[in-house]
């Protein structure tokens, strides 16, 4: 007998990896600059870029971002100093790559003064070769950024905005730290538009203290209001051992498991009735939003931003925490700005970590790639493995959330929204122990 949607959720809900790369970051070991340095010489024609902007001005408690609190912004002009110096280290290994995208993401990115968003852009855009097809994308802080930002974000070519919503109800905005005006939100979207073709993303979080389906319905309608291209709807992750800022959200009580899904299944629903299509289990876009579009013809990419339509291969990151990956390797820097700044000021590439995929590798990131991005994969190509894969299969095939017919593996519609725990079961490095699910 298949399960309830509450047995699923306890059974399968729980935390399996969101798979932005496989292997995931958790299996990356030490590794030193020279393993970056050899695979740059073998980087694609045309690249992605990522840049971390690690401040931000004030703290939302839920945060679970790599960012530290600074109110002096003058320290974002050191912080350029040293993502441009970290870029001139790559050059010489690297040769002329056109930049297919440029994402500036944090942290807060509009901690940057104009001036300082200038020298970066244009520091980063000396390096590579950009055309009309170069997409430039930001995350910005709605509570903070400044009229003269978006002038400066928009002459310097930025087209793709996410703003950071969460949500737009006064009583959860006081509870974590974060008050925002739907007004201010919707001045930002209006100006945006009005300085010609724009892309809008906003992201909102479910699971957050004193979130009811009435609060959502209020935070949809001003939102829905603006009608933003795409919408990326987040769970909350309670991690308060890494981010202790979080414990101040357990005085209010927390939703259980159960009642975040109940809300977050009430957002997919409304959402769905206003015209938004479905792209991945957290993203969604209007029909002909490219991404909408790349999901329709099964062109969905994953990567450490999440979903994307962006398909090149290599993404090479800058600044602290940042994740990059050339050719079969994944490298991230060091995760805080001073052991960052002090490679980067010795000269040295500012690795930190890393992982060489292996053919085993390639192969089951590929397969959980199409899970994630498809919603089914294939059992052919598995070799000596595809008798473990599907044993673990066995039960997610009893409970409903996946089909086998011949070597197809297709993930049902109950079993959508734990896309994740069915990726799992292809994960070889993954620890079973402690991701079993609920029996
Ligand atoms: C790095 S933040 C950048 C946005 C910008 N700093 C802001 O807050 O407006 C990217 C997104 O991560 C999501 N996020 C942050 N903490 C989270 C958590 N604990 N669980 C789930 N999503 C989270 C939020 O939706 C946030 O907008
Ligand atoms: S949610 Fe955004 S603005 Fe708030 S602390 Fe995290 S990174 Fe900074």
């Amino acid at each position: 007998m298949s399960l309830s949607r509450a047995q699923r959720v306890a059974r399968y809900g729980g935390r399996a990896p969101r798979y932005t790369s496989y292997p995931t970051a958790n299996h990356f070991h030490d590794l030193g600059p020279e393993a970056v340095v050899d695979a740059l010489s073998r980087l694609e024609p045309s690249v992605s870029v990522y840049a971390h902007v690690p401040y931000c001005t004030k703290l939302c408690w839920y945060c679970g971002c790599n960012t530290t609190i600074r109110r002096d912004r003058s320290i974002g002009e050191s912080l350029v100093d040293g993502l441009l110096a970290e870029l001139q280290l790559l050059v010489p290994h690297m040769g002329r790559h056109r930049m297919g995208q440029l994402a500036l993401g944090g942290g807060t990115p509009n901690f940057l003064t104009d001036e300082s968003l200038r020298r970066l852009m244009a520091g980063i855009e000396e390096v590579f070769d950009v055309d009309d097809a170069t997409v430039r994308s930001i995350e910005l802080d709605p509570r903070t950024v400044e009229p003269t930002q978006l002038t400066t974000l928009t002459e310097l070519g930025f087209r793709r905005f996410s703003l950071g919503v969460q949500t737009l109800d006064p009583e959860v905005q006081q509870v974590v730290n974060r008050p925002l005006g739907a007004k201010r939100l919707w001045n930002i979207a209006h100006s945006l538009r009005s300085r010609g073709p724009t892309s809008l993303n906003l992201d909102l979080m479910v699971g957050l203290p004193r979130q009811t389906r009435q609060t959502l319905d209020g935070t949809l309608r001003s939102v829905l209001a603006i009608r933003p291209e795409r919408l990326a709807v987040f769970q909350y992750a309670h991690m308060p051992s890494m981010r202790p800022a979080q414990k101040l959200l357990e005085r209010h009580g927390l939703p259980g498991p159960e009642d975040r899904d109940e809300l977050f299944q009430h957002v997919v629903e409304r959402l769905s009735e206003a015209g938004y299509e479905r792209v991945g289990f957290d993203h969604f876009a209007l029909p002909d939003d490219p991404i909408a579009v790349a999901a329709r013809h099964g062109k969905l990419e994953r990567n450490f931003q999440g979903f994307t339509e962006d398909d090149s291969r290599d993404l090479l990151a800058l600044g602290p925490s940042a994740i990059g990956r050339v050719g079969r390797l994944f490298y991230q820097n060091h995760r805080d700005v001073t052991p960052w700044r002090e490679a980067v000021d010795a000269g040295v590439l500012p690795v930190a970590r890393g992982l060489l995929s292996t053919d085993e590798d390639e192969l089951l990131g590929s397969l959980i790639k199409d899970l994630m991005c498809r919603a089914e994969t294939t059992l052919e190509p598995l070799g000596p493995l595809r008798a473990d894969v599907e044993e673990r299969l066995t039960p997610l095939v009893r409970d409903g959330l996946v089909a086998i017919e011949g070597d197809r593996v297709t993930v049902t519609d109950d079993g959508f929204d734990f896309v994740r725990a069915v990726a799992a079961v292809f994960d070889a490095r993954l620890d079973r122990r402690a991701h079993a699910p609920v029996a």
